[in-house]
């Protein structure tokens, strides 16, 4: 039994979830368009995940008895001024998600309820790593800037960037 407090933010959790991964298609598509095809893999990449992302969350919400929503979505931003704006939005999309992974966390300790707290914790870590990911990412644009040959090999090379690289 979760209380109807924690399975109204467990779905808006889904939600987010739901609309990072059409965020990061819109993404992809708009990478793949402008002949960054590395980029493209990467956010394909992480739609696929943050999809699974939702699905673990409906399971875990339905397993316990209760029902998850099958959340309507947002339009996705398709229009990006550069692969900084991209991501940018990556990062800002990432903290959103954070912050309601974290009210859960909270209302979880709030009612004492340990279940869905040990669950949510697998989030923690997730968030953790994709916010780590992306400033990792946006950081290396500080070094390239605008150059054409630098924006290159950031989109070649990009499936190799990692966390522990800083
Ligand atoms: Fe599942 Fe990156 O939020």
């Amino acid at each position: 039994m979760i209380s109807k407090k924690i399975v109204e933010v467990l779905n808006s959790q889904i939600k987010l979830e739901a609309n990072a991964s059409m965020q990061y298609l819109s993404m992809a598509s708009w990478a793949e368009i402008n002949g960054f095809n590395g980029v493209a893999n990467f956010f394909y990449g992480q739609s696929e995940e943050e999809r699974m992302h939702m699905i673990k969350l409906i399971k875990f919400v339905n397993e316990r008895g209760e029902k998850a929503i099958i959340p309507g979505l947002d339009k996705a931003t398709s229009e990006f001024d550069s692969l900084q704006n991209l991501f940018s939005t990556f990062l800002k999309s990432e903290e959103n998600v954070t912050n309601n992974v974290n009210k859960i966390v909270f209302q979880c300790l709030e009612e004492k309820d340990y279940t869905v707290h040990n669950f949510m914790q697998w989030y923690v870590s997730e968030q953790a790593e994709e916010e780590a990911l992306a400033r990792t990412i946006l950081d290396k644009f500080k070094i390239i800037g605008n150059d054409k040959g630098g924006l290159y090999l950031f989109d070649r090379d990009i499936e190799n960037i990692n966390v522990s690289e800083e």
